[in-house]
């Protein structure tokens, strides 16, 4: 998709379609009050008639609009104009998208970047506009013989900003987003592919890719060997079961300051979690081919880094297995060291996640890292305690914890804290080893996050338990490339402070 920005009035573009904002009830955006005006009240004749409420996602089509040199005008419902958020400012836009793809328009002006939305500005509302096309527009169609594409696709995009003042913001604007959302459809297409292709090799060969298109990218992989060097045996305890090779994929983009320490990523690469010995049932378990979105989110946030050209120290970190009951496999019961040193009794193969993070996780600390991110698709619990909404967040560091709700708030794609109390940890208590992999019944969330609180101390570390949020199931069942937007949010908002102290 083409994105621009541009300032002037609605009835002077000559374009497909003109898009403007009704609030409810029946008010009028400004963009619309001109239009309106300038057609002999066509569109307030309307509004009166009950043909448009203004309610959100609510949209309205009119063609040949007098004085316009537009083809087509577009009403959408925002709601009420006080209380526009950031998920009613995409709902708004996506609602845009559906009529204007049943449309024959390929070239559009959108006004919706006038809707009021508090506390944020024109660069907010095109950066989320872009992603929520975006979103709207993704397909995942590679491994589809027969796609019925649409005839005239939409092609262009022009925000509209309220004066030449506000085109560089904007340019601005447009470039980051587009980054941002080139990212997470990266992290979509690799969530989205099956098991059977995307497999650990065919991550690492991806990461390698990234190395060959970004200059400033080094990937390294290491294999079973390097690994058993290292002495990584919980990561490899669960690699064990499967055919596939395991592997650590590491990627380090340094294009920041040599004395400023890396923000360190570390993404869970379960290419498939059959669950092993201790097996899933089989309701569902073909949505464990997801189980590397942690990973995939790391490889669209670098690769958006990458794209920006970001003066930034980032490092991605992809402990990437199989988990299966092969005649190798883990059991319960069994007893693994891990790289830290210390032992873990594994009384169940299906928390495999946390046992490839913690060898992951120790390796991190070579890097000194500034800050260490987890993002895994590490408990069902999460899905129970927080839905789809919002991602879980733990972690060891307040600032940092901060930071990450903020940029959630920010970017719309949220994360909401649990407490990480000490109270939890008698939960991972074992009698033969040093710790256990599950805790009780309750709090399995925050017991997964224990579990990994005790590999990182040496560093600040939180943890995103993405679960719920990472991709959605039933009729629409896809990745949904979360948390990308949070993620980037997160690294954009450290590069303005880092800007402001140097
Ligand atoms: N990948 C799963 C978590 C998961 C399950 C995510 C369902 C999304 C939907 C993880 O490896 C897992 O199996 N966790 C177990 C932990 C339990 C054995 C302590 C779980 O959540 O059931
Ligand atoms: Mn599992
Ligand atoms: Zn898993």
């Amino acid at each position: 998709m083409e994105y621009t920005v541009k300032s002037g009035s609605p009835e002077k573009q000559r374009i497909g379609c003109v898009v403007v904002a009704v609030y409810a009830t029946r008010k009028l955006s400004p963009s619309a009050k001109i239009l309106d005006e300038i057609s002999g009240g066509v569109i307030s004749n309307l509004v009166r008639r009950g043909e448009m409420e203004g309610d959100l996602g609510q949209t309205l089509l009119l063609h040949n609009l007098e004085n316009t040199l537009c083809d087509r005008v577009l009403l959408v419902g925002c709601g009420k104009e006080k209380d526009i958020t950031t998920q009613n400012f995409r709902k708004a836009n996506q609602a845009m998208v559906k009529r204007l793809q049943a449309s024959g328009a390929t070239e559009i002006a959108s006004y919706l970047t006038e809707a009021p939305v508090k506390r944020r500005n024109i660069t907010w509302k095109i950066g989320q506009s872009i992603e929520a096309i975006d979103e709207c527009l993704y397909q995942f169609n590679q491994l589809k013989t027969d796609t019925n594409l649409p005839r005239r696709p939409l092609r262009k995009f022009i925000f509209s900003v309220s004066g030449r003042g506000q085109l560089t913001d904007g340019e601005i604007a447009v470039r980051n987003s587009m980054a941002v959302s080139t990212g997470i459809k990266l992290s979509k297409d690799l969530a989205n592919l099956p098991g059977n292709i995307c497999t650990p090799a065919y991550l690492a060969k991806q990461a390698t890719t990234l190395q060959e298109q970004y200059p400033k990218i080094k990937t390294t992989v290491l294999d079973e060997e390097d690994m058993e060097k290292l002495g990584m045996g919980s990561l490899l305890a669960v690699s064990r079961g499967s055919r596939e090779a395991g592997k650590l994929i590491i990627i380090e983009y340094m294009a920041g300051d040599e004395k400023q320490d890396p923000i360190v990523l570390v993404g869970k690469g379960v290419t498939f979690d059959s669950g092993g010995i201790s097996l899933k049932p089989g309701a569902s378990m073909d949505e464990m081919k997801f189980d590397m979105c942690g990973a995939a989110s790391v490889l669209g946030t670098i690769s958006a880094c990458a794209e920006l050209q970001l003066p930034m120290n980032i490092v991605c970190i992809i402990p990437t297995v199989e988990n299966m009951p092969g005649g190798k496999a883990i059991k319960p019961g069994d007893i693994v060291t891990s790289m830290s040193g210390k032992t873990i009794e594994i009384l169940n193969t299906d928390a495999e996640g946390r046992l490839i993070l913690c060898d992951a996780l120790t390796f991190a600390e070579k890097y000194n890292p500034d800050v260490v991110i987890d993002i895994a698709t590490l408990t069902g619990a999460c899905v129970v305690a927080l839905g789809s909404h919002p991602a879980g967040l733990l972690g060891n560091h307040s600032p940092l914890i901060h930071n990450l709700l903020n940029a959630g708030e920010k970017s719309g794609d949220r994360c909401w804290e649990l407490p990480l109390w000490d109270d939890y940890q008698e939960e991972l208590h074992s009698n033969f080893a040093d710790i256990a992999n599950i805790g009780g019944k309750g709090a399995g969330t925050i017991t997964a996050a224990c579990f990994l609180s005790r590999f990182t101390k040496k560093y600040h570390w939180a943890h995103l338990d993405i679960a719920g949020v990472a991709w959605k199931s039933g009729h629409h069942k896809g990745a949904t490339g979360r948390p990308v937007s949070l993620l980037m949010q997160y690294i954009l908002d450290r590069y303005e402070e880092s800007k402001q102290s140097s």
